[in-house]
């Protein structure tokens, strides 16, 4: 979000668990764009950290395969060799101190820079012990340069374990030095809400209870849990993908313009539409969410066959959510959130259903049932803005058609630049504004929680849908009214 285009300056980024999905996968792909975009200041230096017993020529090796799997032809070869010079590698074990005596002198090598990022990128059941540790260190303090923290969510299991997640970190790094990532928040699309809406004064007028009949923000994931069984099982939909990221782009859609786009206004805005989030009452859950499984089907295994998860499991792949924000702009428009594993198709989508005209004109035309105007902000696996309308048919008759208005980037493919690129940018710039604060993560929890308490105490019964299906069919029990249902994708 940082408007400024002067150069990064110079760190050190410390990875923990190096060798692991997210780093293989996201970090080390992103960090690859980075350097392709001269992004990096000369001496800027990437530690990985891992048990492996590796030198730094071994890891080298291994990220050049990985980027090689992962971007193939996308790949120049003067940029990854210099790229790829930046990596060093550390062998340690997280949970011995002296692995973290060892990463000190490391740092203070007179190759590595004196600003300090220490990248999360492991199993949250250790975010205390390696705070902890870097502390011990005197790795948290900012005597010759900065220090910053990222961590990756899950940011807790729920409230209570979020508080004393934030407690421990607190005890050694400044709010001011936390980067909670909500990687969601790295995606243009997902940036792009906040310049559609705020850039473009024709929509404001509209943007509320007066003209909005209800706004959906929908998740679906062709895929299953692959293989991640270990953190999956016992998390579930609601915390996975509910909690934090459509809830994120829950408070973009929902939001009063900020005085200014610093860090600061920017998350004030979006903790008061969480605080705005009218609490579900313990004996309105049901009404409120529902959570379903996948069963076989599509040549799917269904999900208590996957390797890994416990035969009796409960934990939901699909969770559907109704929330209401009892604020003067939204008060009684519902927001429909859904996420699901196994579905039909992958694709985010934030699909907003305007209200009928209030006079029925064509009552005694040819037109029988007036279609609704719809924003559709299609978010991937293509970045889309449509705007449906009705006009008239050509034509004798007084018919309607629906006219789709696309912005030129729905006919553009995928992006190649994930959400991470943004993100590691502003940890190294200082940008919080896409990060969570303490106080966000509070209120995101208090609105799942309520349902999380309700859904452990039920753990005979969960629905089913078949893998490659778009749900049960029970979701639709959430709408408030018959004419609402799901909108699955771009095209009816
Ligand atoms: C992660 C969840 O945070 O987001 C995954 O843990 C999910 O379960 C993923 O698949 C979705 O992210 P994206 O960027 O692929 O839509």
């Amino acid at each position: 979000m940082n408007p400024s285009t002067h150069k990064p300056e110079p760190c050190a980024l410390v990875i923990f668990g190096a060798t692991g999905n997210l780093a293989r996968n996201k970090l080390l792909p992103a960090l690859y764009q980075l350097e392709r975009a001269a992004q990096f200041a000369p001496n800027t230096r990437i530690l990985g950290f891992g048990r492996r017993d590796w030198s730094d020529e071994d890891w080298r090796r291994e990220v050049r395969e990985g980027l090689q799997q992962r971007l193939g032809d996308q790949l120049e070869a003067t940029c990854l060799e210099r790229f790829l010079e930046r990596l060093r590698f550390l062998q340690g074990d997280l949970r011995e101190p002296t692995a973290y005596e060892q990463l000190r002198k490391r740092l203070m090598e007179a190759d590595f820079p004196e600003n300090r990022i220490f990248y999360l990128s492991l199993s949250p059941d250790y975010y205390g012990t390696v705070a902890d540790q870097l502390a011990q260190q005197g790795l948290n303090l900012q005597e010759k340069g900065w220090a910053r923290l990222v961590v990756e969510k899950p940011f807790g299991f729920d409230l209570e374990s979020a508080l004393v997640l934030e407690k421990r970190l607190h005890r050694h790094f400044a709010e001011e030095q936390i980067y909670r990532i909500d990687h969601y928040l790295g995606k243009s699309t997902v940036q792009n809400v906040l310049v559609f809406r705020f850039a473009n004064l024709i929509l404001e007028p509209l943007w509320n209870r007066n003209y909005i009949d209800h706004v959906q923000i929908s998740h679906s994931e062709a895929q299953g849990i692959e293989g991640r069984a270990g953190f999956y099982d016992g998390v579930g939909a609601l915390r996975d993908m509910i909690q934090s990221h459509l809830l994120q782009m829950l408070t973009l859609v929902a939001m009063e313009p900020p005085p200014c786009l610093d860090a600061e206004a920017l998350r004030d805005e979006k903790v008061k539409v969480l605080r705005s989030i009218r609490p579900i009452a313990r004996q309105a859950v049901h009404a409120q969410a529902l959570r379903a499984q996948y069963r076989a089907g599509a040549g799917k295994a269904g999900y208590l066959e996957e390797s890994g998860v416990a035969p009796n499991s409960t934990t939901e792949t699909y969770a559907a959510l109704k929330l209401y924000i009892d604020n003067w702009r939204w008060r009684n428009v519902p927001f429909y959130l859904r996420t699901g594993k196994r579905l039909a198709e992958t694709r985010s989508l934030i699909s907003i259903r305007f209200k009928h005209p209030p006079q029925q004109l064509f009552r005694h035309t040819a037109i029988e049932q007036l279609q609704p105007n719809w924003i559709l902000i299609h978010i991937q696996p293509n970045e889309c803005l449509r705007i449906e309308l009705q006009t008239k048919q050509p034509g004798l008759e007084m018919r309607t058609q629906t006219e789709s208005l696309d912005a030129k980037s729905c006919t553009l493919g995928p992006s190649r630049i994930d959400a991470y690129e943004a993100l590691i940018l502003d940890v190294i710039e200082g940008d919080r504004s896409l990060f969570l604060r303490a106080d966000e993560v509070r209120w995101a929890w208090k609105v799942v929680d309520p349902v999380l308490k309700v859904w452990v105490t039920e753990r005979d019964f969960i629905h089913t849908y078949p893998a490659g299906s778009w749900g049960p069919s029970e979701s639709t029990r959430l709408f408030d009214r018959e004419d609402q249902d799901w909108r699955n994708g771009l095209e009816r």
